[in-house]
């Protein structure tokens, strides 16, 4: 094959309607082709096709209803910002993306037009796989906050699966800071960074948009990680929490995840657990209860 034979629009649109009745199509790897060419085309890897078809024989591609996205345009960050300390450091976090990506690609499959906004994603995670229609990178709060409610702006769902940094430093140099011998390092001032989720659940974008957000939690003394989700849920305004215990090998990083689905007023309105592709249909399954059925 060649790539322009794959990026076609008339084989996009036919593997678009594919996708839309339910077939599972797995995207072609990227590498060296047939011709002269480069770049995606080339049969994925035996072991690939092997991990995809055992996932949908195993049930784990979904509960999903071919298609009940059809006709929805949604906007899902991931990963995690990062923000400059000076040149070459930065504040970030352990967030590798795998969430959003599964849930970017949970909406193609079921159809929906997809804006990834992906904030400094682990290097392996887009990898070959389904494509969201539009990929937006971005690497600080600001930047992933403006991309963000610019796709929200015709979007009916916003998933806000990133780990954003709740603070960035004051002012960060353009010269790298060096040690002065002798001296203590200089401290780093904080600022708080906007809320970027409470301020979707409170401006809507558009009318009946349907706002998600993600809470990372483990337990403390002041409460169980259910009880700071319900807390979270009230305080933010979304429509959907997702409450994702982290922690003892769950959660960031790791293949599987253990959440709960509250609603905006802190009740349980679902549960998911096993892999973050079951988690992401659990989502949609959720949303879709949402904003009902229908385009
Ligand atoms: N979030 C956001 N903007 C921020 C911080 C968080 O949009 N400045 C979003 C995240 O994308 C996630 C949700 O809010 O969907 C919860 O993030 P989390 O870090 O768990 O919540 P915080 O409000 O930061 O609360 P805390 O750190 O006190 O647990």
């Amino acid at each position: 094959m060649h790539t322009e034979m794959w990026e076609h629009p008339a084989t996009a649109a036919n593997v678009a309607t594919l996708r839309a009745r339910g077939v599972h199509v797995i995207e072609p790897a990227s590498g060296r082709l047939t011709g002269a060419d480069t770049g995606p085309g080339r049969l994925p890897e035996p072991e690939e096709i092997a991990r995809v078809a055992l996932g949908l024989v195993a049930g784990e591609a979904s509960s999903a209803v071919p298609g009940d996205l059809a006709g929805r345009r949604v906007v899902v960050s991931a990963g995690g910002t990062r923000e400059p300390i000076d040149p070459v450091r930065f504040i970030g976090n352990r967030s590798s993306g795998r969430q959003g990506v599964a849930l970017a690609r949970a909406a193609l499959a079921r159809g929906a037009h997809v804006t990834l906004v992906a904030a400094n994603l682990a290097a392996d995670v887009l990898g070959p796989g389904a494509a969201p229609d539009e990929v937006v990178r971005v690497e600080t709060t600001a930047q992933l906050r403006e991309a963000v409610r610019a796709a929200a702006s015709a979007a009916d769902v916003v998933v806000m699966a990133a780990a954003v940094a709740d603070f960035r430093p004051a002012g960060a140099p353009t010269t790298k800071i060096k040690k002065v011998a002798g001296h203590a390092p200089a401290p780093i001032e904080l600022v708080e960074n906007p809320d970027v989720l409470a301020e979707l659940a409170r401006d809507r974008l558009t009318p009946g948009q349907v706002v998600v957000g993600f809470a990372a939690e483990t337990g403390d003394a002041t409460g169980s990680v259910l009880e700071h989700g319900r807390a979270k849920a009230r305080r933010k305004g979304a429509d959907l929490l997702v409450v994702n215990a982290v922690g003892d090998g769950v959660g960031f990083g790791v293949g599987t995840n253990d959440v709960t689905l509250l609603d905006g007023a802190g009740e349980v309105v679902g549960q998911a657990s096993g892999s973050k592709e079951v988690v992401a249909d659990a989502v949609w399954d959720a949303v879709l209860k949402v904003v009902g059925p229908g385009a």
